[in-house]
């Protein structure tokens, strides 16, 4: 949501700049812009409503030698998309970038008289405050962005320079991330370290509440009371790979198909098959710790809740008492909810940086209970104030609409379930069948990922042509996996997709069966086979149009397509099925010509509330 990147060095700033913005696009896309200043403090401000290709058009008619320069790709909150709302924002010597939202803009911006306002957005308030404490650099940046930002309400990351001080950069953060990357040299800055990838591998990350003054080779960092700070140098695991479509058409696809080894990732040195025990290490509770635990909650947003449902369903299967709530954490952090002191909270963020997600680990940490980070993002704001946690390691996710993550985040939360069971002393025949398939789950997928590929393409182009709604069903724990489905199509394909279970169809959403819809159901040969059955029948007995998803080799209903999954497990086929809504909605996108990584409206990392 927004991207931020800055640079001070010997070289182009221009250069770094439009390839970092570009690695950052899928955080917003727009507008963006960059400003660069010469050694005397002459601005170059380039802005452009759209793409960075667009912005990088207008930068190569305009390419400058300047060494110094911030830039931002935008996801609007105040104001429409257009160039006027593009940062950076000027206002008298400085121009600011910034990701967040200032709740007090408006309050602000009547106290402040003598700046006259270009744009429609909060930042540029803030870059106007920020100005009227500076007084033309009669005092120094770094103390009039700190006067500013005392009176702010809300989130920021920001990046400000000025004409006076053409060999600095002040950055601050709140709430929004931050990453400094440290060179020989030269000093880059990025809200998201994948656009400091090739750059260098040195980064440090700033915390909420502090501000640093960079320059090509100085680094100050304080915090807003200005008390020096120094904050770890940490490495960038992330490679040049990883971030890279590497052959596939879109980064959606490349992150479907890389599953069986991001799922791999997930499990490495934390199964055991031999003697059917996992291990997780991360949380840090112990064997006694573990066995008081009896409520579970689960906190996320959009994929990351529907995977916290995934678990839930898991986890209650094979632990005795024991309560478990996925909540929305958006709801949830307004909800005037009792955690009873046996809870412990798993929070669950593919970015780790979901500004609903964070607010609910800090109301839920301030009430005493333990949190565990199910995160990512290495080093992200979720991840570094969790309790304890488990990184799911799948590497970057650089498509918007998230889909390894799902899979992985799902399975570690199963795990944390399989390591309270195993403290709980649960027998090893319960939980054997689970770790088992667990380890199975990655070369499932690659088998599926080598079979069903085409079948699901032809299906998907058909129906991309044919219906405007999807109606997504399964029960049990095919039931979040229906949710999951239904909201990748609707992200991607603007296609209007609800998903229910199969046992409410009757209380409802049968209504909706007509010849505008398809039904796309998954269907797991589970105890609940039969009763879902009839859940299809219904449907079919209306004219319904269904496509089915299902592990049972004999399936024979007069359904208009059947997509047959061959697997060996029985528990954890709802996660295969999965992988076929991917595809589905993937190929649907695709089939409409549309933008699949980069979906209208819609942003990667939602920093803001
Ligand atoms: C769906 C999607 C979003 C995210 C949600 C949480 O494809 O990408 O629903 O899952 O915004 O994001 P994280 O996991 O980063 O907290």
């Amino acid at each position: 949501m927004c991207g931020i990147v800055g640079y001070v060095g010997n070289n182009k700033a221009q250069d770094f700049l439009i390839s970092g913005l570009k690695r950052l696009e899928y955080r917003g896309y727009d507008s963006a812009g960059i400003v660069t200043l010469d050694k005397k403090g002459k601005a170059t401000l380039l802005r452009e409503k759209g793409k960075v290709s667009g912005l990088e058009s207008k930068v190569s008619q305009n390419a400058r030698d300047d060494q110094i320069g911030i830039g931002h790709t935008r996801w609007a909150t105040h104001g429409e998309p257009s160039e006027r709302n593009a940062h950076p924002h000027q206002a008298g010597d400085i121009y600011l970038v910034h990701n967040g939202i200032i709740e007090n803009y408006k309050e602000l911006k009547d106290q402040i008289k003598d700046h006259q306002f270009q744009s429609d957005t909060d930042s540029e308030v803030l870059a106007a405050l920020i100005n009227s404490f500076y007084q033309g650099g009669k005092h120094p940046l770094s103390n009039a962005v700190v006067q500013a930002l005392k009176l702010v309400r809300g989130t920021y990351g920001i990046a400000v320079i000025s004409v006076k001080n053409p060999g600095e950069i002040v950055v601050a953060r709140s709430g929004s991330p931050l990453v400094i990357g440290v060179c020989q040299d030269e000093t880059l800055i990025a809200s998201d370290a994948s656009a400091l990838v090739g750059h260098t591998k040195k980064a440090i990350y700033l915390n909420d509440g502090e501000v640093a003054t960079i320059a090509k080779d100085s680094i100050s960092i304080k915090t807003l009371d200005s008390q020096p700070v120094s904050n770890k140098v940490e490495t960038i695991q992330t490679d040049l790979s990883a971030i890279q479509k590497g052959g596939y058409d879109h980064f959606l696809l490349k992150e479907v198909m890389e599953q069986p080894q991001s799922l791999t990732e997930t499990l490495r040195g934390r199964i055991n098959v031999k003697d059917c025990t996992v291990h997780l290490g991360g949380p840090n509770l112990s064997d006694s710790e573990l066995r008081k635990i009896k409520h579970i909650i689960i906190v996320g947003c959009g994929t990351a809740y529907y995977a916290g449902m995934t678990a839930a369903y898991y986890i209650e299967k094979f632990t005795p008492e024991i309560t478990i709530e996925p909540v929305i954490a958006s709801e949830y952090r307004y909800r005037n909810a009792y955690i009873p002191k046996d809870s412990v909270a798993l929070i669950v963020s593919q970015s780790g940086e979901t500004a609903d997600t964070l607010a609910c680990l800090r109301e839920i940490k301030k009430q005493g209970i333990k949190t565990i980070g199910i995160v990512n993002s290495i080093g992200s704001t979720i991840a570094r104030e969790v309790d304890g946690g488990t990184y799911i390691h799948v590497g970057p996710e650089i498509s918007v609409a998230s889909t390894k993550a799902y899979t992985s985040q799902s399975i570690a939360m199963i795990m944390f379930g399989l390591t309270i069971a195993q403290a709980k002393g649960v027998k090893s025949n319960t939980l054997a069948p689970y770790i088992k398939e667990i380890a199975a789950l990655p070369q499932e997928i690659e088998g599926l990922l080598q079979s069903i590929p085409d079948t699901v393409k032809n299906i998907a182009k058909k129906y991309a042509k044919k219906y405007d709604h999807a109606i997504y069903l399964g029960r049990d724990t095919a039931y979040p996996t229906a949710l999951e489905g239904a909201l990748k199509l609707k992200e991607i394909s603007y296609t209007d997709a609800n998903a229910y279970p199969t046992g409410e169809l009757k209380h409802g959403p049968i209504a909706l069966v007509d010849d505008n819809a398809f039904e796309f159901f998954l269907l797991p040969e589970n105890d609940l086979y039969d009763k879902s059955l009839s859940g299809l029948e219904e449907v079919l007995a209306r004219g319904g149009h269904a496509i089915v998803v299902t592990d049972k080799s004999d399936f024979n209903h007069p359904v208009e397509q059947i997509i047959t999954v061959q697997t060996g497990l029985k528990l954890l086929t709802p996660l295969l099925l999965n992988v076929v809504s991917q595809l589905f909605a993937y190929n649907f996108a695709v089939a409409k010509g549309l933008p699949v990584d980069q979906p209208r409206n819609l942003a990667k990392s939602v920093t803001v509330e």
